[in-house]
């Protein structure tokens, strides 16, 4: 297979068009057989359900060359459980697991020249969405579905690849108690954009959230889940009901205890301890694990012992460990890797 001719080590984290995307659709009741498509645009009726009550969801993993020159996709499996229960949640009908990974698979084999090679620093970014697609103005869901997988090559979520961020803790919130911050939905996002804009004109790279019922305890970020360092080299990461249980926090948490050795605590994290930690990362399938080096708190500083040039010591090892699963290098756990060529 012949690749595109794309400077892979110098793209961002941007949409580019693929060759061909995934389309399927709920009606009457069921889902019909799906198909690939090389239309990329999307022709909704002024009225549909997702225009008017944002009734959307979304996933995003990625796919890897690996160092033996295999195209491998990173627990998809998880993401259609996820999606599954973003769906219920936002009275939308499920895509079945086997054709969620299925679709995936045949979205990645039709756009494989735009799979990055191995070693060169960016990965293929496989986005599933669903969305109502019929009319709807009482408001109630929708009758009709989409569910759709495209696919573009990323570089780093974050400018400057593995420099330390610094980001702050935000006046607003992304979630509401009992609300909807624990699925993946379109919403959560639209909320945080005055967040992430204002952020970026204040000079930070990205907001910490605190919980909603109570504002003292860390959530997570705008698109990732946070994981901290002990000085003795504990990973500590946040447990709350309102983030969304990142599937790449839940294989660094395996990585760490059985891979590493390492204690892990999954906990309340209150924002009044943060100081007294040595490293903290953020993880998602789009931000990897990148490391933050400072985190202000309406004018107080917290700077991790870790700095502002390298990512720490501990945060390396699981990145390492963690990169080096996907792309082959290290054994990977029963299941964590779906081939697909
Ligand atoms: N938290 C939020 C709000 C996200 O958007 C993401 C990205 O998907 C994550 C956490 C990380 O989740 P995952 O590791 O499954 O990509
Ligand atoms: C991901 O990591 O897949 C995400 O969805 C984060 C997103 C904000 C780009």
């Amino acid at each position: 297979m012949e690749k595109k001719s794309i400077d892979w080590g110098n793209i961002g984290f941007g949409y580019m068009q693929t060759d061909r995307r995934y389309v399927s659709f709920f009606k009457d009741g069921a889902w019909d057989d799906g198909v690939l498509t090389e239309d990329a645009n999307i022709v909704l009726n002024e009225c549909a359900g997702v225009l008017q009550y944002a009734q959307t969801i979304f996933e995003g993993l990625k796919a890897y060359t690996t160092e033996d020159g295999h195209i491998v996709a990173f627990r998809p499996d998880l993401n259609a459980e996820r999606m599954e229960a973003s769906a219920k949640r936002l009275e939308m009908p499920v895509f079945p697991k086997e054709r969620f990974v299925e679709a995936v698979t045949k979205v990645v084999e039709a756009n494989a020249a735009y799979v990055p090679p191995y070693g060169s620093g960016a990965t293929l970014y496989i986005r599933p969405y669903m969305f109502g697609f019929n009319p709807v103005i009482g408001v109630k869901p929708a009758d009709v579905y989409q569910f759709r997988i495209f696919c573009t090559p990323v570089g780093p979520y974050f400018k400057g690849g593995v420099k330390p961020l610094t980001i702050r803790v935000s006046d607003f919130d992304r979630a509401a108690p009992h609300g909807t911050g624990n699925i993946k939905a379109g919403l959560n996002y639209a909320m945080s954009l005055h967040a992430i804009v204002t952020a970026h004109e204040e000079g930070y790279d990205e907001n910490m959230y605190l919980d909603p019922g109570t504002r003292m305890k860390v959530e997570e970020t705008g698109g990732a889940n946070f994981l901290f360092v002990t000085g003795d080299g504990k990973v500590v990461t946040p447990k709350s009901d309102s983030i969304l249980p990142s599937i790449t926090r839940r294989s660094l948490v395996h990585v760490a205890k059985e891979y590493l050795g390492l204690e892990v605590e999954e906990r309340e994290v209150y924002l009044e301890e943060v100081k007294d930690f040595a490293e903290c990362g953020l993880c998602g399938t789009a931000a990897v694990i990148s490391p933050v080096g400072k985190i202000v708190d309406h004018g107080k500083e917290i700077c991790l012992p870790s700095g502002m040039t390298q990512m720490g010591p501990v945060t390396k090892k699981l990145y390492d460990t963690l990169t080096g699963i996907q792309m082959g290098r290290i054994e990977a756990p029963e299941g964590w890797i779906h081939v697909i060529q």
